[in-house]
């Protein structure tokens, strides 16, 4: 032991500096058995690095490889290439492919002194190649083992490919759906939210992070991001700290407890402070509060924009104030590569903050199995087989399905019978296998994803006929640049109105481009884009039998199709799967079972609308002859929204009964629930329970409603069954603006049922 310690003596005050020796010595340390702990191992690599290499492994870059070797597009190549000779880059994002990895990888192993492993991250959002349904859409199935699986099988493909840390799963939770991004999270539900990022983390990280199959995951955006002022991009969110610890904070706490590895920024400031120089948010709540031991990387060159947001002078500043903050890793700034080490020179920063963050970054690099061997991730002949291949189809078609919600049904229209039928299929986005992907899939295929015109066709034997009737944009669209709407050619109605005349049945897919959400993709109106309305009017008047499916990355703004149209399939952007499942959904191979995990607004100027709002101290609700203007309302709109969260339909009809809970109970005591589900329709099917609480009145007022349980429930028709839930402490308890967690005794109301609405309810009280 002695020894070692001399030997690191000796090579970090720079006597032995042959390349060859310490990497013999980095190899000792890994291989050493005496050092079981990953802590001791990344402290003895601690001392034989330089100050520049401890700063180098705080860097990131971006690059876009090409397959016959490592090239990064544009500017600063060279300085890039040299950089990762010297030691001065830890991580690259966004350089993918086995051979590609293996590349740069190689660059820094052998070429460096010392040699330490790339960390290779990329936003592996809703899978790699194969393509799962965008985040907001799985959210929809509120089935944690399929949401699961589904990260499970974008971390296997992303990780035959080379990748081993995925920039997912973003936590950020939303009220705003104009908002680009709310498609990929959870919606806007803290519980909800928390259930999914557990599931995701855990099914992205698996329980090996060594494997190869797993990769590290990402908790983003830190925080409060998801609150945008106005739903614009990048906007600053101004929110009270009842709202930041009871509705932002919840899922990245769930996401950390679930043993993340890693927390990114996000761009916004949060109460005058950009969150990436915010050292309440990452050291008092996250690094010491929550003791999360992984690290922290900023968004992309979040750290510089500081800079621009006004609130650090040069970018030297900003590096300083995000080091201290607790920011460990810059994406793509190189304030940190650049100013660091002079920073520390001139006793600006504490190298022990450096060291820190190195710490953190390493461990996960030895957690990851990189230094074990730093191409483990690279076996071309994984990447063959793994990719796309069938058990991936599966498990995303499987989410496809669940993610479905069937949002109205007049007439049983839905399920369709599978022969002699004329079926018109029509609409902009029917036969698109580009758009159906949605947005954030950068290493899928273009068309790649199976259109709903070619899942109906599957159906053979009823007569399909296709007529587009307009087209949604008029230029091709790309994730980068923006879209360019058809706004006035309508020369396809007319043959669309005939095939529709002609037709039973018509099935119209209609709404937003897979590129119109995502970042950058704000909107100010929720409609339908382009002239997609009116051909559906026209539509309309021509059959009424329609069945309208909805392609988007958000709720849309629906009155007249909700008013008009009998039945309406919320299908988002469900990924590669998308005609497969919308198929069997449409002809009842499986009964829809998703529910809505946001708000569909009645119109823009209610949001942020969102079920779990507070009562205010005027919530009548006059009833017509009532002479009243002064309560909380609209005078040109309802207050409550076209389509609550939690709701969604089924093909069978579920009855609810039997809600019971004891009277009282102490504070500490576990609360029993139980109801009586019953299956009283026509088909087999799948029920999302859903249980919310109301603490009538508390130190720090709570909403109307709180979503605390949620069990999904199979029953075959006739069939009934009880269903119990459990509340305790954590479900029962807030917290106050310091953000201390309390429980306070008093009354409380349960409500158990079908969506946020549920009218089912019952009481009890806690009791000191
Ligand atoms: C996004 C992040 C993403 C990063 C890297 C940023 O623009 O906000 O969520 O992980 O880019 O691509």
């Amino acid at each position: 032991m002695r020894k070692k310690l001399l030997l690191f003596l000796l090579l970090s005050s720079g006597i032995l500096l042959s390349s060859f020796s310490i990497k013999k010595d980095l190899k000792m340390i890994n291989n050493d058995s005496t050092k079981d702990s990953t802590d001791v191992k990344v402290d003895s690599l601690l001392t034989i690095m330089t100050l520049e290499e401890k700063v180098g492994q705080m860097n990131q870059y971006n690059g876009f490889w090409d397959v016959t070797g490592p090239s990064p597009e544009g500017g600063n190549a060279e300085k890039k290439y040299d950089d990762l000779r010297k030691g001065r880059v830890g991580s690259m994002l966004t350089v993918r492919g086995t051979d590609q990895v293996r590349a740069v990888q190689k660059i820094v192993v052998e070429e460096s002194r010392l040699g330490i492993p790339l960390i290779i991250g990329f936003d592996v959002i809703h899978g790699y190649k194969t393509l799962s349904p965008i985040p907001l859409a799985e959210a929809a199935s509120w089935d944690l083992e399929a949401i699961k699986k589904s990260a499970s099988v974008a971390a296997a493909e992303a990780a035959a490919s080379g990748i081993n840390w995925t920039f997912a799963p973003m936590v950020d939770i939303s009220r705003d759906p104009r908002w680009g991004r709310v498609m990929e999270g959870a919606g806007e539900d803290p519980f909800l939210g928390s259930a999914i990022a557990r599931a995701r983390v855990r099914g992205f990280q698996g329980d090996d992070l060594s494997a190869v199959n797993t990769i590290a995951a990402t908790a983003k955006h830190f925080a409060a991001y998801g609150f945008a002022e106005a739903g614009r991009e990048y906007n600053k969110a101004d929110i009270g700290t009842v709202t930041l610890h009871n509705i932002v904070l919840p899922p990245f706490k769930a996401a950390e407890e679930a043993g993340v590895k890693t927390f990114m920024n996000g761009f916004n400031e949060l109460n005058g402070i950009p969150v990436t120089g915010n050292e309440f948010l990452l050291r008092d709540i996250l690094k010491e509060k929550w003791n999360f031991e992984g690290f922290v990387i900023s968004d992309w060159a979040s750290i510089g924009e500081m800079v621009t947001h006004g609130y650090a002078k040069d970018m030297a500043h900003a590096a300083e104030i995000a080091v201290k903050a607790g920011v460990d890793m810059d994406m793509e700034s190189s304030s940190y590569v650049d100013e660091l080490v002079e920073l520390v020179k001139a006793g600006h920063v504490d190298e022990a903050l450096v060291d820190d963050a190195v710490r953190r970054i390493l461990r996960v690099k030895f957690e990851l199995g990189l230094f074990d061997n730093p191409y483990k991730y690279c076996d071309p002949e994984r990447e063959k087989t793994v990719i796309g291949r069938k058990e991936n189809q599966q498990a995303v078609l499987d989410i496809a399905k669940k993610s479905i919600v069937l949002l109205k049904n007049e007439n049983n229209l839905l399920p369709l019978k599978k022969t002699g039928q004329k079926i018109a299929v029509i609409g902009p986005l029917a036969d698109d296998n580009n758009s159906v992907l949605g947005s954030w899939r950068i290493a899928s295929e273009d068309n790649s994803g199976i259109s709903i015109l070619e899942g109906l066709k599957q159906y053979s034997g009823n007569e399909l006929l296709f007529e587009k009737g307009a087209e949604l944009l008029t230029k091709k669209p790309t994730f980068i640049n923006e879209l360019e709407f058809n706004t006035t050619d309508k020369s396809g109605f007319e043959k669309a109105i005939t095939v529709a005349k002609n037709s039973d049945v018509v099935i119209l897919v209609l709404g937003e481009h897979g590129f119109q959400s995502g970042e950058g993709r704000s909107r100010t109106a929720l409609d339908l884009p382009g002239v997609q309305q009116e051909l559906m009017e026209k539509i309309y008047e021509a059959n009424k039998n329609v069945i309208l499916v909805l392609n988007n990355g958000r709720p849309l703004v629906l009155n007249w199709a909700s008013e008009n149209i009998p039945a309406i399939v919320e299908a988002w952007h469900l990924g590669t799967q998308t005609g497969n499942a919308v198929a069997q959904v449409l002809y009842g191979d499986y009964n829809p079972s998703g529910k809505l995990p946001m708000t569909f607004p009645r119109s823009v100027g209610q949001i942020p609308i969102y079920y779990n709002h507070k009562n205010t101290g005027r919530p009548v609700d006059p009833q017509p002859g009532d002479n009243m203007v002064f309560w909380s309302h609209y005078i040109d709109e309802e207050s409550s929204p076209l389509y609550p969260f939690g709701f969604g339909l089924s093909y069978t009809s579920f009855n609810y009964s039997n809600l019971k809970v004891e009277n009282s109970f102490a504070v500490n005591e576990e609360v029993k629930v139980s109801v009586e589900l019953s299956n009283t329709g026509d088909y087999d099917g799948k029920e999302v329970v859903q249980l919310y609480i109301r603490d009538l009145f508390a130190k720090v007022v709570r909403p109307v409603r709180e979503l605390k349980g949620f069990q999904l429930v199979e029953l075959k028709k006739g069939e009934s069954k009880t269903v119990n839930f459990s509340l305790t402490e954590k479900e029962l308890g807030y917290y106050d603006q310091n953000g201390d967690f309390i429980v306070e005794p008093g009354d409380f109301e349960i409500f158990v049922g079908t969506n946020s609405n549920a009218s089912l309810k019952t009481t009890f009280s806690l009791q000191q």
